[in-house]
């Protein structure tokens, strides 16, 4: 099993979208997956997909009391393979909790041998602040995909909030705890503007860092994210031909390479979801 949280020390940057793309990518190519909401402030990765049978409970009866009871916690979403974890700490307690707990940083990362036989693939999704919650979140982690918009005032100031996480972590490496690599994948990027040159730059920015790295694959700015997020769909169902008009590729080739670049461990089986095996899974609308 993967665990990979979807991160940013900044608000807006396209967690929620990075998350709920690529978890029903992952889950439409056969994966088991697992989407966590762990944004109590704007719980959207909840009501991203229709939901099918909802559990009583969510992310609060995980962390609050240890709850790892499937029935109890875990939701199945209208997308075959992909399960969810609703955000219910709607006082906003949790964070609280985890400072006054000893193991506070440590829970998650303690409770999700539980999903070990279950699921191939976790993914939890973030507030965009740094806090102790994010902090444990990381430390759960194999891996840290981080969306960030292409503008250098925005990726100089990731940098240092980022940086700053990183280092307030080492601590736990010290413990013995693994420090996941952080992965940033550059989101929004516009066509009119001189999206190559800012793409490079972001990349020297972090070209010295052996605990950042900027993927190749990049997210345009395109309308079908924001269209198949208010259908309630993965954009990849939505668009998996590229459209005529226009010169960036379909949804379904950009959600496919970044998965291919983040776990590219499973990349026979992303290209395997060709245009015609999509087309097939979309109208089927399962
Ligand atoms: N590549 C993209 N192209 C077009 N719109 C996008 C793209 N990525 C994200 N958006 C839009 O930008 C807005 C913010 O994205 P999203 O909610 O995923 O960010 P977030 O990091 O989860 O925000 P928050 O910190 O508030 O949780 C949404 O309206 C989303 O539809
Ligand atoms: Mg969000």
């Amino acid at each position: 099993m993967i665990i990979a949280s979807v991160v940013s020390t900044k608000g807006g940057t396209g967690k929620t979208t990075t998350s709920a793309n690529l978890g029903a990518f992952s889950a439409d190519s056969g994966l088991r997956t697992l989407l966590i909401d762990l944004d109590p402030v704007q719980p959207s990765l909840s009501s991203y997909y229709p939901i099918i049978e909802e559990a009583q409970g969510g992310i609060y009866d995980l962390l609050a009391f240890n709850i790892t009871d499937f029935t109890r916690i875990i939701s199945a979403t209208s997308i075959a393979n992909l399960s969810l974890v609703i955000s219910n700490d709607i006082n906003n307690q949790l964070i609280n909790l985890l400072l006054q707990a000893p193991d506070g940083r440590l829970r998650l990362a303690n409770l999700m041998p539980a999903f070990e036989d279950h699921f191939d693939l976790v993914i939890i999704d973030t507030q965009g602040a740094r806090s102790a919650m994010l902090e444990m979140v990381v430390l759960a982690s194999d891996v840290a995909i981080s969306p960030l918009p292409p503008n250098m005032l925005t990726a100089r100031e990731f940098s240092r909030g980022t940086m700053q996480m990183l280092d307030g972590l080492k601590a736990y490496g010290r413990l013995g705890l693994k420090i996941p690599p952080v992965k940033i994948v550059v989101n929004c990027l516009d066509q009119t503007t001189d999206a190559q040159m800012i793409f490079e730059t972001v990349r020297e920015i972090f070209q010295d860092n052996q605990d950042i790295s900027v993927l190749d694959s990049t997210i345009p700015a395109a309308v079908v994210f924001r269209s198949a997020a208010s259908q309630g769909i993965p954009a990849h169902r939505l668009e998996y031909r590229q459209p005529s008009n226009r010169q960036s590729p379909s949804a379904l080739s950009i959600i496919r390479q970044l998965a291919i670049d983040v776990f590219p461990q499973w990349r026979d089986r992303f290209e395997a979801m060709t245009e015609e095996k999509v087309a097939q899974i979309a109208k089927a609308g399962r």
